[in-house]
């Protein structure tokens, strides 16, 4: 197959991808001890390093930002080490590789947390059993005003780590019903003050997080994953929340980041009224940098939607973990694996 995917992407003056396929985050389960990215994740992503961009699994920014079992840090300096291993076995396959920055928010539980409660915008709990573990979720406790500063600097300090590391840039999770996307949404943010009420308020903790991480680290090394469309982790439609992020996107636009990268799960037609189509084409509608779609595309519907216009870039994630020469496949028009729940037990 010879098309649009194939095709060289400056994302900005840092940044040239050598194609327009990227690797799409999933989180593996895989750490050791203290959080500690296993070895063996270096070759797991150098195997994939022939795509333009790797975005590796979610990764905790902070102790009490874990929400399932063995998933890496990068708030030490043994993991941060532990990535440099891994950053260095991507490089040396002609990679590049941005680590996703994660806070789990309401979706973590006691047991990660020395029996303390999970953080959230809102004192309002998830209703079901956790993944990985037979436990209820618990109901979080709000964020009082006076520690946000501390989470924001979370993330920075994260970002500087991810650069310590060697890693080409990050990537901010802002998406899937975790700690940055229930300040973004009304099911989950019910705050009163500066952080909630208004598009205005609700936004102010993540460009907040974008701000300060362009303090410490080239903006232009910063990309982010929204889902603006409720899908996930019992985040409820709300109309109201189509005005959040067109005033969201407005604002991340202004800052020049290097790009937007949608996450939808399991659908590609999943259509959301109050978004006026799908998550893609809203997202396109109000911000006009680089646009990174993703949820269930196969390598032609995504070519013939980059020849459209619909976005500029294609990630993949279940057709990545089941075809580590993807890539290659595409290219040569040959069929492809495809996912099964399996392959998470899988080490590479
Ligand atoms: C095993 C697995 C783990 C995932 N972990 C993450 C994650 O850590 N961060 C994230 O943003 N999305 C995560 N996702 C979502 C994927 O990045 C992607 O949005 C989703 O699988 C849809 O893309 P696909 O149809 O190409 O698989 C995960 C998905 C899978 C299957």
């Amino acid at each position: 197959m010879n098309n649009s995917l194939f095709e060289k992407y400056k994302l900005n003056e840092k940044l040239q991808l050598k194609n327009r396929i990227i690797m799409a985050p999933m989180t593996r389960c895989k750490a050791i001890k203290n959080l500690i990215p296993n070895p063996a994740m270096g070759q797991y992503y150098a195997r994939r390093a022939d795509a333009g961009l790797i975005i590796t699994e979610g990764t905790i920014i902070s102790a009490d930002g874990q929400g399932y079992p063995n998933t890496p840090g990068i708030f030490t300096a043994d993991q941060i080490n532990g990535w440099k291993y891994i950053t260095d076995e991507v490089h040396t396959a002609d990679g590049k590789i941005f680590l996703q920055l994660w806070h789990v928010g309401r979706a973590s539980h006691p047991m990660y947390l020395n029996g303390a409660l999970p953080v959230a915008p809102s004192a309002i709990g998830l209703k079901g059993r956790m993944s990985y573990t037979n436990f209820f979720y618990e109901t979080p406790r709000a964020l009082a005003l006076k520690e946000i500063p501390k989470y924001i600097e979370y993330y920075a300090n994260a970002a500087l780590n991810a650069i310590e590391a060697n890693f080409d840039g990050v990537e901010i999770h802002g998406a899937n019903g975790y700690l940055i996307d229930q300040f973004l949404h009304h099911s989950t943010n019910i705050r009163t003050d500066d952080y909630g009420v208004t598009p205005e308020g609700m936004s102010r903790f993540l460009l907040e997080i974008i701000d300060a991480i362009a303090t410490v680290i080239d903006k232009k090394r910063v990309g982010i994953r929204l889902s603006p469309g409720a899908y996930v982790l019992e985040i409820e439609r709300d109309r109201r929340d189509a005005q959040v992020f067109e005033f969201l996107l407005k604002e991340i636009e202004k800052r020049q980041i290097a790009y937007i990268h949608t996450a939808i799960e399991h659908d590609i037609n999943i259509v959301f009224d109050y978004l006026g189509g799908k998550v893609s084409s809203f997202v396109r509608k109000n911000y006009y940098g680089n646009l990174i779609a993703c949820g269930s595309y196969n390598p032609i519907l995504a070519a013939n939607a980059i020849e459209n216009n619909e976005f500029d870039l294609i990630a993949f994630a279940r057709l990545f973990l089941a075809n580590p020469d993807l890539i290659k496949k595409i290219k040569a028009g040959e069929a492809l694996f495809t996912y099964h729940n399996d392959l998470l037990k899988e080490v590479n």
